[in-house]
């Protein structure tokens, strides 16, 4: 049975580690201390964990005092590489958060200390895991539509879900690099896994064109907004926020979860355009808009034999929740595949990610599906380098980066 420690007192880490692993607890591994920096989100933790877990104000205490085997880095995203590489050379097999990191600089100095270390660091890119994309990959296998030169992916994000990231450290660039990295890593990952390639550079564009207008601030926080009735980024809130994580801790740091989307600090793109090419000679187009009508995403992959239109709408507006691909062969022969949509969080991803990586047993992978360090690398780079591109006006050389990362 692995030992395992926490960093980050995360809504994430609870949902997804604490309550999602709870049923392997005592089997294949326990919850043994846990350290962030907000002692009453530990507590809300030691609430649902047990009195046994630990809390400590002090990362390197604690890793000196519980010589964990594990440890999950659920932290907010600048900080992550600072606790991987740490956790590594205390000689700890390491369960990140995506984005891996999100400066080249800790980049590479993870993969040093992963060398160094000999311990492994996974990243647990849930998107990989969903049976949708899952059954993609298997169709792309397949060779069906031959080798893939050109994807088309559209990725919109209704007012509620992308104001919501504005409404927090999300909407910094200091602490999430944008958008570009704290979401796209998820859709650049993906892209690199179906292609199974390596992309060798990339240009950007992005805008923030919706977001940040003082003339829409018109609160300071919604839990005392007397405008949240016409609010748009309020409205349409799908669940109500954790209390007991956010809003009885904030005396201690002052991290207020629902401040005005359009406050006018925040400093990221809400429209972003990118273009990827690949080793292989792939063309990859990518959108991500944060202030759609519509929650979704199309992708579009042309191969030398074949085509596969894929697409899925969440049911906030008109429209199944369906997932839906559309196999055109040579022949002109459609052939359409509809998923209802998977049981469990991030459309049933987060469940099977779960049981590879910490259920009983060793786990085939016939996919591919668990993600290592150079995976994180790779796709957070893609971000980067698109980051870069769009301040630059140039494109980026990913393949030059990248191989100083392998
Ligand atoms: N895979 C997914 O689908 C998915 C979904 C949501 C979030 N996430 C990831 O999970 C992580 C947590 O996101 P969240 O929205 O749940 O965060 P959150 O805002 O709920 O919590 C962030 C935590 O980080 C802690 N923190 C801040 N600075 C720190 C430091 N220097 N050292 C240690 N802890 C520090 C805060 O105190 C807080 O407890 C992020 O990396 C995010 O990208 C992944």
């Amino acid at each position: 049975m692995k030992r395992f420690a926490i960093v980050g007192a995360s809504h994430r880490c609870l949902s997804m580690f604490v309550r999602g692993l709870s049923g392997m607890v005592g089997k294949t591994l326990e919850f043994v201390s846990i350290y962030d920096p907000n002692r009453t989100r530990c507590e809300v933790f030691k609430k649902e964990i047990g009195e046994g877990l630990k809390i400590y104000s002090d990362f390197d205490e604690m890793m000196k005092c519980e010589k964990p085997d594990g440890i999950i880095v659920a932290t907010t995203d600048n900080t992550h590489a600072d606790y991987v590489i740490r956790s590594l050379d205390f000689g700890c097999e390491v369960f990140c958060e995506k984005p891996l990191t999100n400066t080249y600089e800790s980049c590479l100095a993870i993969r040093e200390a992963e060398k160094r270390s000999g311990k492994r660091v996974h990243v647990t890119f849930n998107c990989r895991f969903m049976p949708y994309f899952a059954k993609l990959k298997e169709i792309l296998n397949s060779g069906v539509i031959g080798k893939v030169h050109s994807i088309n992916y559209e990725y919109t994000l209704n007012r509620w879900h992308g104001g919501d990231y504005l409404k927090r450290w999300h909407g910094l660039m200091e602490v999430s690099q944008g958008m570009l990295l704290h979401k796209s890593t998820h859709h650049f990952d993906i892209v690199n896994w179906l292609l199974g390639d390596e992309p060798v550079r990339v240009s950007a564009m992005g805008t923030r064109s919706f977001y940040g207008n003082p003339e829409r601030c018109l609160g300071y926080r919604c839990s005392t907004c007397e405008h949240t009735a016409e609010c748009e980024s309020f409205k349409s809130q799908s669940a109500p926020m954790d209390k007991a994580l956010y809003f009885d801790a904030e005396h201690e740091d002052g991290y207020i979860r629902d401040r005005c989307a359009h406050r006018p600090e925040t400093d990221i793109y809400d429209n972003m355009s990118v273009s990827i090419m690949y080793k292989g000679g792939a063309l990859v187009t990518y959108t991500l808009n944060l202030f759609s009508m519509r929650e979704g995403y199309k992708m579009t992959l042309v191969g030398e034999k074949g085509m596969l239109l894929c697409q899925h709408y969440g049911k906030d507006l008109e429209g199944g929740d369906d997932y839906e691909i559309d196999l055109l062969t040579e022949e002109n022969k459609i052939q359409r595949i509809i998923f209802p949509k998977a049981e469990g969080t991030h459309g049933g991803g987060d469940i099977r990610l779960r049981e590879m990586l910490f259920g009983e047993g060793e786990h085939e992978d016939p996919l591919g599906q668990s993600a290592d360090s150079f995976a994180g690398v790779v796709s957070a780079m893609i971000g980067i380098g698109a980051n870069e591109s769009i301040k630059t006006g140039a494109s980026y050389d990913l393949a030059k980066a990248i191989d100083t990362l392998r």
